[in-house]
């Protein structure tokens, strides 16, 4: 786009990228040839990387992307495979001008395929010291629980990561919700989340995506998040915006994968310049980049195109993103 250069050179934050979300078909086919593993020939016989690239166009809804998402991941099976797409996103990553970046993994759709745990941290965690030393890149990790399992399982995941100090050392800052949003309330892992707050670990979760106002007001009351990542239809409800914007919330939103996934027909529909106005703190993050075709520069690109914002407006994302990030004052300084 025209403001290209100026929009690749603001110092960035990502608060909101699935790792798994990450895995670009030319990986996942390799992957899978390495590996062994047979896709689905049903769904993935679209056994070429355009071919994948085409179907990826046309995601009807976040049940549908989820389909494909969790069917990519399976190719993913040594701590070196999660290496791997931990340094190829840090790399992208970097390119577009990311300081700092926290990402989500989605540990039990490992689990349940055998994969360990402790493995995927430690790819990830060998990823994440390399992209430091070699880019000076910063970066957390979130641990996320999948809505559409239950409560108790969200436990075990939790308590097996406490175990192994993965918390206390600071491997995990913190803890997310994702996968399936309605018909699965935030509430329904208040349990988890009131546990993680009372050992002062960092809490965020996907709401009003997909579902309703009420998803995030339920999420910052009853869960106690510190965040809300998309949270578009924040704009339903005025009381809450208005809390949210005086308690300085962060809302990660992900202006591509809410095309894409048909929350939103055209950019220029989200609320962003409401959020401006209001003085709601937020981010603008890729999310699934591998899957919606558009890292976080491209992110950028689009929200310039469609809502034509000023340099005022850039410097205060900017600087509201590095004060939303959960690094130590001191990284946020040098970044500020
Ligand atoms: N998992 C990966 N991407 C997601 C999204 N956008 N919403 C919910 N769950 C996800
Ligand atoms: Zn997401």
């Amino acid at each position: 786009c025209k403001h290209h250069q100026f929009l690749k050179d603001i110092p960035k934050c990502e608060h909101h990228l699935h790792i798994e979300g990450s895995l670009s078909p030319s990986l996942l086919f390799r992957l899978a040839e390495t590996n062994k593993i047979t896709l689905p020939t049903d769904d993935l016989s679209v056994a070429s990387i355009s071919a994948l690239e085409s179907r990826y166009d046309r995601f009807e809804d976040l049940n549908d992307f989820l389909h494909y998402y969790y069917i990519g991941m399976s190719v993913l099976i040594t701590a070196s495979d999660f290496e791997s797409l931990a340094y190829e996103y840090f790399s992208r990553a970097h390119q577009d001008g990311v300081y700092h970046a926290e990402i989500f993994f989605d540990p039990q759709a490992h689990t349940s395929r055998g994969i360990p745990y402790d493995l995927v941290v430690s790819g990830i965690s060998a990823a994440q010291r390399r992209a430091e030393e070699d880019y000076g890149l910063t970066s957390k990790l979130i641990l996320c629980f999948l809505r559409h399992l239950s409560a108790s399982e969200a436990d075990a995941t939790y308590e097996n990561a406490v175990a192994l100090g993965h918390f206390s050392s600071g491997m995990v800052a913190g803890i997310g919700l994702d996968s399936s949003e309605v018909g699965f309330p935030p509430e329904i892992f208040r349990e988890v989340f009131h546990k993680a707050e009372v050992a002062g670990i960092r809490r965020t979760a996907h709401a009003g995506e997909e579902g309703d106002s009420t998803y995030i007001s339920r999420a910052l009351d009853i869960c106690k998040t510190e965040r809300i990542d998309h949270g578009i239809r924040l704009v339903d409800d005025g009381d809450l915006l208005k809390r949210m914007a005086q308690q300085k919330t962060l809302v990660t939103v992900c202006p591509l994968s809410n095309v894409r996934l048909n929350c939103v027909k055209n950019i220029s529909e989200l609320p962003l310049r409401r959020f401006l106005d209001e003085g709601v703190r937020f981010s603008i993050n890729s999310d699934d980049p591998a899957y919606f075709g558009s890292y976080i520069l491209d992110n950028y690109c689009a929200v310039q195109k469609a809502f034509r914002l000023t340099l005022k407006d850039w410097r205060y994302i900017a600087e509201g993103a590095i004060e939303g990030s959960w690094c130590d004052e001191d990284r946020k300084n040098v970044l500020l």
